[in-house]
């Protein structure tokens, strides 16, 4: 029988290497710095998601180790013993940050997204949700076994007409779901549509700021606060894993969601607590993303600076408008061997390929640090270019 198993198992793997889809574990050391060593190489980092360069902040680091002399583990649930009063003392700041009444901290972005969506929806709810939404929001979405209704990626039309649908199918309630900051394309939410669509069809509405929080917003609440919008979201989620350089999310919004969620969510119930160095260092990176303001102008400053020289190369940025700044390729194997050359010049970004992005929509997925040396990212659009053109991604340099 397990013969059988591994047959069929090497036939696909066989098809994702004739695919171009073939992927491995790359072993890096200091993947959240500007410059990685790969295999004893000093590498330009353009694929990290500590877009505030904190990830190595020695105020963090301190408060992780101070906290962690509390013990390695948390040791229990969060319903058991595991709520310690630093989780507690975390909530409330991470409410006063997003100015909601309540928050809760999940052990990751994946497990927020993929326990509140099958929480809060049931199989009589319809939920909208962008095409390009993250793949933790789509499982979650399955999961729930919700009415699911994918509108094209910031097509506001198509939200509507299958909110229209929806009604006319006589459905009791309805959610609205997005990134707001898409991971893959580097574009943003058309959030004030959103909102408005949200009031005129009485749908609730949750937003994914993963990619947006410590980025945009005057004390780096996300990009909903940016717009003058976070009133009108009813849950916020985050993660701390990317520009607050930490590791763990949030989920913030009404205490009514949040007491439903302490009841019902699942992937908070039925899960140890995050360790206490966690819990310490989250708590010190919230303080740094606020107050990190000139980071924050320098991520822009770079990112504008990078994305308009790939621009002018004539790469395709997919719409970014954010530090995240893919170039399409297409094809999943010129996007690998664009990646392998890109390697050979110590820069890594890595290729991007299906099932992650659409079928011919593989690409090299670029991300701004705040601490990136404005030369070297002078140096790397040359090499970009140059092997854009030797691959025939761009035909001139
Ligand atoms: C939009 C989005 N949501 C959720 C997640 C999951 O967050 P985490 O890495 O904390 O699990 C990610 C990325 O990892 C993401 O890009």
């Amino acid at each position: 029988m397990s013969q059988l198993w591994e047959q069929s198992i090497r036939v696909d793997l066989e098809r994702f290497a004739n695919e171009g889809l073939h992927r491995k574990l790359t072993a890096v050391k200091r993947g959240a710095s500007p410059y990685l060593t790969l295999q004893g190489r000093k590498m330009l980092n353009l694929s990290s998601n500590n877009y505030l360069g904190i990830a190595e902040h020695p105020a963090i680091i301190q408060a992780q180790i101070d906290a962690s002399l509390q013990g390695a583990g948390a040791g229990a649930s969060r319903l058991i013993v595991g709520h310690d009063l630093q989780v507690q003392e975390l909530e409330e700041a991470i409410a006063n940050f997003k100015h909601t009444e309540s928050a809760l901290v999940f052990a990751n972005g994946y497990m927020a997204n993929i326990g509140v969506l099958s929480a809060i929806l049931s199989p009589t709810d319809a939920v909208f949700s962008d095409r390009l939404n993250h793949a933790s929001i789509v499982d979650g979405i399955r999961l729930s076994g919700a009415k699911h209704f994918r509108y094209r990626h910031n097509d506001m039309n198509h939200l509507e007409t299958l909110l229209c649908k929806a009604d006319e199918q006589g459905v009791r309630r309805k959610l609205i779901v997005t990134d707001t900051v898409f991971s893959m394309d580097g574009d943003v939410a058309n959030l004030s549509k959103i909102v408005e669509l949200k009031k005129k069809y009485k749908a609730a509405l949750m937003v994914d700021e993963a990619h947006a929080g410590g980025v945009f917003g005057p004390r780096g609440e996300g990009l909903c606060e940016h717009l003058g919008l976070a009133v009108d979201v009813d849950i916020h989620m985050g993660t701390f894993s990317k520009a607050f350089g930490s590791y763990g999310a949030y989920i913030a919004g009404k205490r009514v969601w949040i007491d439903y969620l302490i009841h019902t969510c699942r992937s908070l119930i039925y899960t140890t607590a995050l360790p206490p160095a966690t819990i310490g260092s989250i708590r010190k990176s919230l303080d740094c993303v606020q107050e990190a303001d000139g980071l924050r102008l320098a991520l822009h400053e770079k990112s504008d600076y990078f994305r308009s020289a790939l621009q002018a190369r004539g790469f395709n940025t997919c719409g970014s408008s954010t530090p995240i700044i893919p170039i399409l390729i297409g094809d999943g194997a010129k996007a690998l061997a664009f990646s392998q050359k890109l390697a050979e010049h110590h820069i890594m970004a890595v290729a991007i390929r299906p099932p992650t992005v659409p079928h011919q929509t593989s690409r090299i997925r670029f991300t701004m640090m705040a601490n990136h040396e404005q030369a070297m990212l002078e140096q790397a659009v040359d090499k970009i270019a140059a092997i854009g053109k030797e691959l025939g991604v761009v035909r001139h340099v």
